[in-house]
């Protein structure tokens, strides 16, 4: 098969491959708006564990399916918690999955992930998703996250990198299942959004 041209990447750690600064600003901008329109149909939500543990990130999702977690445990499904459809993934938002994973399948969920200052994220695997040959995407818009990449089984030495505002990443092929998370989030390093914070936006193909 020919492969479509890829760019390359800023920095490889442990298999997963970093685009900093992929994203300019207007490209950042048009995101945030066609998100805004995301969470009026869907609004965000603080998920709880199945222990009954609230997260300290605030999410939403777009595609066909997004990615939740409840008493029930956690899953993907058709539906917001609130009952309606989740809202189509933007078109902004795709164009970076083509730009990074141009051989990859199209990505039927999109999960957004909202942080505060004081939110984090512990360190977990991806592998809700029916193929795993599929990348993971992510983008970072608004504060800088201290990011942490670790093995394919729990602990053991990690490395870590800043995450910045319009950087993306990849974990696929032999990275596909890599244990990370976020340690902290920098308040106030990107103006990008207007009341700080900072958004994840995680593509994957998840059926
Ligand atoms: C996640 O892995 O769920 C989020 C990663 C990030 O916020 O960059
Ligand atoms: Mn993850």
């Amino acid at each position: 098969m020919v492969k479509k041209s890829e760019l390359t990447p800023t920095m490889t750690i442990r298999g997963v491959t970093l685009f900093q600064g992929l994203l300019n600003r207007p490209e950042q901008v048009q995101i945030l708006e066609d998100l805004r329109e995301v969470a009026r149909a869907a609004p965000f939500f603080r998920p709880v564990t199945s222990r009954g543990q609230q997260m300290s990130v605030r999410m939403t999702s777009a595609g066909a399916v997004g990615w939740i977690s409840d008493r029930k445990g956690y899953r993907y499904q058709d539906h917001h918690p609130d009952g309606q459809g989740w809202p189509r993934i933007p078109d902004s938002i795709l164009a970076v999955w083509t730009r990074v994973a141009p051989d990859a399948r199209e990505p039927d969920s999109c999960l957004v992930n909202f942080y505060d200052p004081d939110a984090r994220m512990g360190m977990h695997q991806d592998r809700d998703e029916a193929d795993l040959d599929q990348p993971v995407v992510s983008i970072s818009l608004g504060d800088d996250a201290l990011f942490r990449i670790g093995n394919l089984t729990r602990g053991g030495k990690t490395e870590s990198v800043w995450l910045k505002s319009g950087d993306a990443l990849v974990m696929g092929g032999p990275a596909r299942l890599v244990f990370h998370g976020i340690d902290r989030i920098r308040a106030g390093s990107s103006q990008l959004l207007p009341d700080g914070g900072r958004i994840n936006l995680t593509l994957r193909v998840a059926r």
